[in-house]
């Protein structure tokens, strides 16, 4: 049985909804290198071929420490490590271990497959809060597909091997063009080792390294992303939880939207320059790393500073009115990060994702008509 993703302890809830109040960061993502061993097409922050560039603009290992301190000591306590591909820094264990010292609870974003027998002993020696693994298939195929790389053996050895240690452990999926047709050995696999698994089929448009093409990527059609969602629903739920999804999403469903147009806008709705920052390779500072507006620059004006420009600039967006009134809003995932990657502005409507949501509301109710007439049949 895969096991659902783990609820945040209230703790970690309780203490973001205080620093939001307060305007401090307790979570911090550091984004320690764009590198990777992988290219897979939809990715945010991994330009292909740029390695040996990239690798002359990121941060030096005291750079990513001082920085460290500095967030330390303005309340970051829970802090992400990822890429690129963070393994592919030779300073990684050194970051993580001073880092550690400093006493941030420490997750890492990995593909996994640069992870062998000396990286698994220090990870053990001095474990991660969690780690996050991508898996990208379920075949030597589709990682080749997916990654440009046939590592799918190496990457389920790791996730096995770690899991196995008592390393806490979880699988992201990000489902594309490229790996769908694997989403339910994916799942299996999952279910299998006995991980957690989340899987997601909305990709961003990768505006950070495609010269701001708002609204594009290598990804799934809105209806196709609806479809996938609704399979990875079928299969994580019991049949009374997709039961209860599905009539709920229902609900509002042929409301138009527009008979719903107010002109009451909102904030940004999550923890994004409210109590959560990223940091990204190059020593920018961003609400989030799909969002790269407002920036500020730590390097430059130190941390408090560049902090207290992103948590003041964050307050001042607006997001689609549109939204705000919207009746299937219960039923999407859209955000500031969203808006803005779609469509270049935070205040314009992400087309993509209404069709999206749209599109999931009538595909979960299909799925559940066609679920029940099959039971009464047998
Ligand atoms: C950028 S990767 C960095 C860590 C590591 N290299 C990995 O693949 O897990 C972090 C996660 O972001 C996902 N991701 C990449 N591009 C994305 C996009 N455009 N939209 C949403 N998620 C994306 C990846 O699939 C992965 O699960
Ligand atoms: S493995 Fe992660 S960082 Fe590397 S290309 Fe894929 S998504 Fe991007
Ligand atoms: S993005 Fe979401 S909330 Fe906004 S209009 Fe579309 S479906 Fe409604």
């Amino acid at each position: 049985m895969v096991r659902k993703r783990s609820e945040e302890p209230r703790i970690v809830t309780y203490l973001h909804n205080k620093a939001g109040k307060l305007g401090l960061p307790v979570g911090a993502t550091f984004e320690l290198t764009s590198r990777c061993n992988f290219d897979c097409p939809m990715c945010y922050v991994h330009q292909c071929g740029k390695n040996a560039e990239a690798r002359k603009r990121e941060l030096t290992t005291e750079q990513w420490i001082d920085i460290a301190r500095q967030a330390r000591e303005k309340g970051t306590i829970f802090a992400l490590l990822t890429g690129g591909e963070p393994f592919l820094r030779e300073d990684f264990f050194e970051i993580y271990s001073a880092m550690k010292k400093m006493g941030f609870y420490i997750s890492i974003n990995s593909n996994g497959s640069l992870i062998d027998g000396e990286i698994r002993r220090k990870l053990l020696e001095d474990p991660p809060f969690r780690i996050n693994i991508s898996l990208y298939g379920g075949c030597a195929e589709t990682y080749k597909n997916m990654c440009g790389t046939p590592m799918y053996e190496k990457v389920l050895e790791n996730i096995k091997a770690l899991k196995a240690a008592g390393v806490d452990v979880s699988l992201n999926v990000s489902i594309t063009p490229y790996n769908k047709q694997d989403t339910e050995k994916i799942f299996n696999i999952a279910s299998e080792i006995g991980v957690v698994a989340k899987a997601v089929s909305y990709m961003y448009p990768p505006i950070r390294i495609n010269g701001e093409k708002f609204g594009e990527n290598a990804r799934l059609t809105p209806k196709e992303a609806a479809e996938y969602t609704v399979r990875w629903d079928l299969l994580r739920f019991s049949d009374e939880e997709f039961e209860m999804r599905a009539k709920s999403m229902r609900e509002f469903a042929d409301i138009e939207r527009d008979e719903c147009l107010g002109d009451i806008s909102e904030g940004v709705g999550c923890r994004a320059g409210k109590s959560s920052l990223w940091l990204t390779w190059d020593g920018k500072m961003y609400p989030c790393g799909m969002m790269p507006k407002p920036v500020a620059y730590p390097l430059e004006v130190g941390f408090e500073k560049a902090w207290e420009y992103v948590n003041t600039e964050v307050k001042k967006i607006r997001l689609p009115s549109k939204c705000a009134s919207c009746p299937k809003k219960n039923a999407c995932f859209s955000c500031a990060a969203v808006c803005y990657t779609e469509t270049g502005a935070f205040d314009r409507v992400p087309t993509y994702v209404c069709e999206q949501v749209d599109e999931t509301i009538s595909q979960m109710w299909d799925a559940y008509v066609s679920k029940s007439k099959k039971e009464v049949i047998e």
